[in-house]
């Protein structure tokens, strides 16, 4: 495994959208380890392949439970209910945490990484990180969405 180079708000490829991933194979499982090595590395709990510069649809996720390491490829959130505001910071944007309204349960659809289709639901932490990842696929930060911006440690 190797770490990874976590690119920065400014970068184009955290603007664009990623594509589809189209196969499933050995070069995406070893893109996963290594996105997963550089969240735990971060302290992290979510990285999203294009803040390691790939424009793909997959995401690392694991908020300390029950589910521990998610991997999600070409994610879909195909249910949506309530909403939460919390605060959110992100590898990409050191420093800067946001109030981000987020709905408070989602159910998404995916790929895993033997290529087999499933769906989970999640509230919670875990939701607001689902919902935060899967935006870096459509270019979006949690800088363009947040209520309000501060700078410094996470309240
Ligand atoms: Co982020």
């Amino acid at each position: 495994m190797a770490l990874l180079e976590i690119v920065k708000a400014g970068n184009p490829v955290l603007k664009q959208e990623a594509a589809v991933i189209e196969k499933v194979d050995s070069r995406l499982r070893r893109l996963l380890d290594d996105m997963a090595e550089t969240m735990y590395k971060a302290d992290g709990v979510g990285l999203a392949a294009p803040q390691v510069g790939k424009s793909i649809r997959c995401v690392v996720i694991d908020v300390n439970d029950e589910n521990g390491l998610l991997e999600l490829i070409n994610p879909v959130i195909v249910e949506r209910e309530g909403s939460e505001l919390d605060t959110e910071g992100c590898l990409s944007v050191p420093d800067v945490f946001g109030t981000v309204e987020r709905s408070a349960r989602v159910t998404v659809e995916y790929t895993n990484r033997w290529n087999k289709r499933k769906r989970l639901t999640a509230d919670g932490l875990l939701a607001r990180c689902i919902q935060h990842e899967i935006d870096h696929l459509f270019g979006t930060l949690f800088i363009d969405v947040a209520k309000s911006l501060r700078n410094g440690e996470k309240k």
